[in-house]
C-alpha cells in the first residue's frame, strides 16, 4: 500500500532539494529534515508497552516508563539511502543499522548488490531506506535481500518516487507498505525521475 506522506513542511523542503543550484550541505539537511518528519507517518501505528519501572516527574508524579514494542532496523540502500539515516535516528534513538549495497547498472538499469549486512536481531521491523524509488529495481533487489535472510516485516521508506517504481514494488511485495514525500510524473529516457531531483547519491556526496 502507498502512502504518500503530505505535508507543507515537506513540500518547501523538498522543494529546495529539487532546486540545481542547492549544494550538497542544505541538499543533505533539507534530506535528514524531511526523513524525521516522514517518521510520525511511517512509525504511527507502531505500539507501545509499560515498562516494570517507573519515570517520576519534576511535579512529582509517578508514571510508568513507556517503550516501544518494535525493535527497529534501518536498512539504508547505499549509497544514497545513508542520506535519510540520521534524521530517522534522531526521531528513534534505539534504531539499528544495517547496510545494503547497490547500484544500478548505467545501461540496463538493473540493480547489482556488492554488499548485504543487517543486525541479528529477533523479530524486527526492517525499513528499507532510499531517496529514489525509480524503476524500482533497486528496492524490490534490496526487499529480496531482505526477505530471504528470514526479515518478514519490512516497510519501504523513499522519498520521491515514479509510479513505474511504485507499480513495480506493489506487485513484487504487495505486502510492503511503501511510503514516499511525493509521486513523480515519470522517468526519462535514462531512468531518472522527473521532475526529481537528479542523483541523489552525487547530490548528498558532492561526486559530480
Ligand atoms: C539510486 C538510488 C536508488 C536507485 C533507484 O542509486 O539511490 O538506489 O538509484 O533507481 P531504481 O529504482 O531504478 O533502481 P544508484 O544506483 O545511483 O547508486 P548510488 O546511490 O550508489 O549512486
Ligand atoms: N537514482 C537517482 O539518484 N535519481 C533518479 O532520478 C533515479 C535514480
Amino acid at each position: 500500500m502507498l502512502t504518500i506522506v503530505k505535508h507543507p513542511l515537506i513540500e518547501v523542503k523538498l522543494n529546495i532539494m529539487r532546486d540545481q543550484t542547492t549544494k550538497s550541505k542544505e541538499f543533505r539537511e533539507n534530506l535528514d529534515e524531511i526523513a524525521s518528519l516522514m517518521c510520525f507517518e511511517v512509525f504511527k501505528d507502531l505500539k507501545t508497552h509499560n515498562e516494570k519501572d517507573n519515570i517520576k516527574t519534576p511535579t512529582g508524579v509517578t508514571l510508568p516508563r513507556i517503550r516501544l514494542d518494535y525493535k527497529i532496523i534501518l536498512a539504508p540502500i547505499l549509497r544514497a539511502g545513508i542520506g535519510m539515516c540520521d534524521g530517522i535516528k534522531n526521531m528513534i534513538p534505539t534504531a539499528r543499522i544495517g547496510h545494503i549495497g547497490m547500484y544500478r547498472d548505467e545501461k540496463t538499469l538493473k540493480p547489482i548488490e556488492y554488499y548485504f549486512k543487517l543486525p541479528k536481531v529477533e523479530n524486527p521491523l526492517v525499513v528499507v531506506v532510499d531517496p529514489m524509488l525509480a524503476t524500482g529495481g533497486s528496492a524490490i533487489a534490496a526487499i529480496q535481500a531482505v526477505k530471504s535472510r528470514g526479515y518478514n516485516d519490512v516497510r519501504l521508506m523513499c522519498l520521491v518516487g515514479a509510479p513505474s517504481g511504485v507499480k513495480a514494488v506493489e506487485e513484487a511485495f504487495p505486502e510492503v507498505p511503501i511510503y514516499l514525500a511525493t509521486l513523480d510524473e515519470k522517468l526519462d529516457e535514462n531512468g531518472y525521475i522527473l521532475p526529481g531531483l537528479g542523483d541523489a547519491g552525487d547530490r548528498i556526496f558532492g561526486t559530480k
